[in-house]
């Protein structure tokens, strides 16, 4: 896997100061970042609690940047119209939770809004057979789901890679986004295994200059 691609970085906000939410958002915005990843949790299908459609409409008022709202929850059927309303413009969805994924998918894309199927670290790739036609991205979790700041399982790369070949032999127009990890050393094998996007958010928002950090890593995704 060597093509070359822009690799487009998306700071997850889980890891802000949300105190700062604005600021820091203006911040990553103007170094370059492409869109805003929001980590929604319900406290059931993982234990925190998070960011709601509340934040979502906050956000979308200061800022551009497409918001993609990665739902980590139990019933996503019951959110996704508060968040379309709030102003998501990509709503991605687990599989693990999804009895009626088609229609999920097909409810967020009649909205007018692009729709993303989730894997967890280890739910296989098959899972995707029937709905990559319909899908605007893939989200691999490279981590299990829950919290910022974990390491990045290895085990993914390959999984990526995969996917990416599945995505590009079948000619489809699908996003492949990695989520969890992600760090200045290891952006450039995500990068080179086929993402189009990066979520990074401890990488940018641990970092007291979360502009420079957004720099640093669009330096390495575009040396990659
Ligand atoms: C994890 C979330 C991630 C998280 C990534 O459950 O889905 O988006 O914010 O954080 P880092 O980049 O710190 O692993
Ligand atoms: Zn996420």
């Amino acid at each position: 896997m060597s093509a070359k691609r822009y690799v487009k970085i998306a700071p997850s906000i889980l890891s802000a100061d949300f105190c700062r939410l604005g600021e820091q958002v203006a911040e990553v915005e103007k170094a370059g970042a492409d869109l805003i990843h929001v980590d929604v949790m319900d406290g059931h299908f993982v234990p925190d609690i998070t960011i709601g459609p509340l934040v979502v409409g906050a956000l979308k008022k200061v800022t551009p940047m497409p918001l993609d709202v990665h739902l980590m929850v139990d019933n996503p059927d019951q959110l996704i119209p508060a968040f379309i309303d709030a102003g998501a413009d990509l709503i991605t969805v687990h599989v693990e939770v999804c009895y009626h994924l088609h229609r999920t998918i097909g409810s967020i894309k009649q909205k007018g809004v692009k729709a993303g199927a989730v894997l967890n670290p280890t739910t296989p790739l098959s899972l995707l057979e029937h709905i990559l036609p319909d899908v605007d991205m893939i989200l691999l979790m490279s981590v299990n789901p829950g919290f910022g700041g974990q390491v990045f399982i290895p085990q993914v790369l390959d999984k990526l890679a995969n996917l990416r070949r599945l995505v590009d032999e079948q000619g489809l127009n699908i996003e492949i986004e990695i989520d969890g990890g992600v760090k200045l050393d290891n952006a450039a094998k995500i990068a080179k295994n086929g993402a189009d996007i990066v979520v990074a958010g401890s990488a940018i928002f641990d970092n007291p200059q979360p502009g420079e950090m957004v720099k640093q890593m669009r330096a390495v995704l575009d040396e990659a």
